[in-house]
C-alpha cells in the first residue's frame, strides 16, 4: 500500500460535540495510527471536519440568534477543542465554510454540468430538514412524521437542478456487486443492493429558496444542496494533494449509506469519465448506539458529552470507553452507569495494575541489571503480532483491544503464579531477573499492541521503561473510580 486516505463524515454543527461523533471520529484516529507505523507518516491522511451550510444549520443559528457564520464558528471551535481533547491525529479539519471548499465545490459542480450530468426540473413533494434530505411519504411514520426528527417534512415546489444519477446507477450496482467498491460489513452491501432494487430517483444538487450555502457558478438564484456539497468535502479536502486519490476508507454511520455509497460514487463517475479507479475503495458503515437503552437526545437528557469523559476517566481512558463497548460494525448500547466498572476492570486494575506492580517489582529486586537487560531483549516479540494484521483488515477494532486486554490478564496469572516478590533477592536473582525481564518484554509489546488507541498510555509505558537507556520507573496509569 502506498498511501492511505482516510476519511470521518463531517458532522452537522447544529448539535455540540457528543459521543456518537466521536465513536466514529476515535475508530478512524485508531485506523490511521495504525497505518502510520505500518507504512510511514507521510503516506497516510486523515480527514474530519464540520458540516456547515444548508436550511437546518441556518435554522439553528436563528434559533441561537446568530449570524450563521458566528453560529458554525462556535461550534466549529467546540469540534475541535473536543478532538484535540481526545488526541484525534487528523491531518487536516475540513469546514464547508472554508474558501477553497466553496471554489472546489463549484468548480466540481460547473464540471458535471459542462459533461452534461444535470438538468433543470421541478421538484413537488417532501423535505425533512432534520435530515436534509428529500422524503417519499412511504418513509414516513404512520402519524406523518419523520422517523428520524419525529418532525413533520415540508410539502416544497421548487426548482432544482437534478444530477441523472439513472445514467449511473447500473454502473454503480455492478461496481458493489463486484466488489470494486467494497460495502462493509457484508450485510451493507446487501442493504445498498436493496435500494437498488427498490429503484432511485434521480436527485437534486441545488435548491432556490435555502440563502445558506454556496450559490451555483452558473445560476445565482440557486445554492448546492447541502448533501451534495458535503460529500465533496472528500474531494476538495486533497484537492491540492492529488497522490492521496481516491479515499481508501470512507467510515460513516449506517445512517448515512445511500449518499456514501450511492450519490457519492455516481458523482464521482460522472466527473471521472466512468473511471472506476477514481472512486472510493472501500466504505465502512458502523453501527448505531443507544445510550442507556434509548436513542440519544437533548429531551431525554442522555447525551454524552466525550469532553465530559475526559475529565473523568482521562484522555486514554475516554478513549478506551468509547471505542470497546461493543463490536465495530454492531448496533449497540452504552450504559453510562457501568463505565467505572469497566474502567476500573480494564484498565485501573488491568493495564494500570500490571504495569505498576511489575516495573515496581523491578526496581525492588532486580540487582543484575545487565542480565535483566539481555533476557529482556532476547524476549522482545521480533515483527507485528500475529493477528493483528488480519484483525485490522477486518475492522476488528474492539477485538484488537480485547486482545491486548487479553494479554495483560495473562500476564496477571503469571505474575500471580510465579510470585517473584516471594524470592529472595540474593540467592534467587537469576529467577527473579529471568521472570521481571520476560513480563516487561510482554509489557512492551501491549504497549506497542495498544498504541492506536491508547497512544498515550503507550508513551508512558516507553518512557519508564525505555530500553534504549536502560531504565525502569514505577509507572502508575489509570487512577481507580
Ligand atoms: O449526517 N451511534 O452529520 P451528523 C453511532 N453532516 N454513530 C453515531 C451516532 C450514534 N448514536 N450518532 C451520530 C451528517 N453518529 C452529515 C454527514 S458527510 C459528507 C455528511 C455518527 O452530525 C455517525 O458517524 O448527523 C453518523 O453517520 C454521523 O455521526 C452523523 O453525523
Ligand atoms: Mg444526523
Amino acid at each position: 500500500m502506498s498511501k492511505f486516505y482516510l476519511t470521518t463524515p463531517i458532522y452537522y454543527v447544529n448539535a455540540m460535540p457528543h459521543i456518537g461523533h466521536a465513536y466514529t471520529t476515535l475508530a478512524a484516529d485508531a485506523i490511521a495510527r495504525y497505518y502510520r507505523q505500518k507504512i510511514g507518516e507521510d503516506r497516510v491522511f486523515f480527514l474530519t471536519g464540520t458540516d456547515e451550510h444548508g436550511a437546518k444549520i441556518a435554522e439553528a443559528a436563528e434559533r441561537d440568534g446568530k449570524n450563521p457564520k458566528l453560529f458554525c464558528d462556535e461550534i466549529a471551535t467546540l469540534f475541535v477543542s473536543t478532538w484535540q481533547r481526545l488526541n484525534i491525529s487528523h491531518n487536516h479539519f475540513i469546514r464547508t465554510t472554508d474558501e477553497y471548499h466553496e471554489q472546489g465545490a463549484a468548480e466540481f459542480l460547473r464540471a458535471l454540468k459542462v459533461k452534461g450530468a444535470l438538468y433543470e426540473g421541478d421538484y413537488a413533494g417532501l423535505y425533512c430538514n432534520g435530515c436534509e434530505s428529500f422524503i417519499t411519504e412511504k418513509q414516513l411514520r404512520e402519524d406523518g412524521l419523520c422517523k428520524d426528527h419525529l418532525r413533520k417534512p415540508e410539502r416544497i415546489v421548487e426548482k432544482n437542478w437534478f444530477f441523472k444519477l439513472d445514467k449511473y446507477l447500473p454502473k454503480i450496482q455492478t461496481i458493489i456487486e463486484q466488489g470494486a467498491i467494497s460495502v462493509l460489513p457484508e450485510a451493507r452491501t446487501e442493504e445498498v443492493l436493496g435500494l437498488f432494487r427498490q429503484g432511485m430517483e434521480n436527485f437534486s444538487v441545488s435548491r432556490p429558496n435555502v440563502r445558506w450555502g454556496i450559490p451555483l457558478p452558473w445560476d445565482n438564484a440557486q445554492t448546492m444542496y447541502v448533501w451534495v456539497e458535503a460529500l465533496l468535502n472528500y474531494w476538495t479536502a486533497v484537492h491540492k494533494r492529488q497522490m492521496f486519490w481516491p479515499p481508501d476508507l470512507q467510515i460513516i454511520g449506517k445512517d448515512i449509506i445511500k449518499f456514501h455509497c450511492i450519490y457519492w460514487p455516481a458523482m464521482l463517475l460522472a466527473y471521472y469519465d466512468g473511471d472506476a479507479e477514481k472512486i472510493p475503495k472501500t466504505i465502512f458503515a458502523h453501527g448505531f448506539f443507544t445510550v442507556n437503552g434509548q436513542k440519544m437526545s437533548k429531551t431525554l437528557g442522555n447525551v454524552i458529552d466525550p469532553n465530559d469523559l475526559c475529565d473523568r476517566y482521562g484522555r486514554d481512558g475516554a478513549r478506551y470507553l468509547i471505542l470497546s463497548q461493543f463490536p465495530f460494525g454492531s448496533d449497540g448500547d452504552i450504559e453510562e452507569g457501568k463505565f467505572d466498572e469497566k474502567y476500573n476492570a480494564d484498565l485501573a486494575n488491568g493495564i494500570g495494575n500490571l504495569v505498576s506492580r511489575v516495573t515496581t517489582l523491578c526496581v525492588k529486586q532486580i540487582t543484575d541489571w545487565q542480565k535483566f537487560w539481555k533476557l529482556e531483549e532476547e524476549q522482545e516479540i521480533k515483527g507485528e503480532k500475529q493477528d493483528a494484521k488480519e484483525l485490522i483488515n477486518n475492522f476488528m477494532l474492539y477485538e484488537m483491544i480485547q486482545s491486548v486486554i487479553q494479554d495483560a490478564r495473562l500476564c496477571d496469572e503469571i505474575l500471580a503464579k510465579e510470585k517473584p516478590w516471594q524470592y529472595d533477592k540474593q540467592k534467587e536473582q537469576e529467577k527473579i531477573t529471568a521472570d521481571l525481564a520476560y513480563l516487561i518484554s510482554r509489557i512492551l509489546s501491549i504497549a506497542k499492541d495498544i498504541a492506536p488507541f491508547l497512544p498515550l498510555t503507550t508513551k508512558t509505558i516507553q518512557k519508564k521503561i525505555d530500553i534504549s537507556k536502560k531504565i525502569i520507573e514505577p509507572v502508575t496509569l489509570f487512577p481507580r473510580k
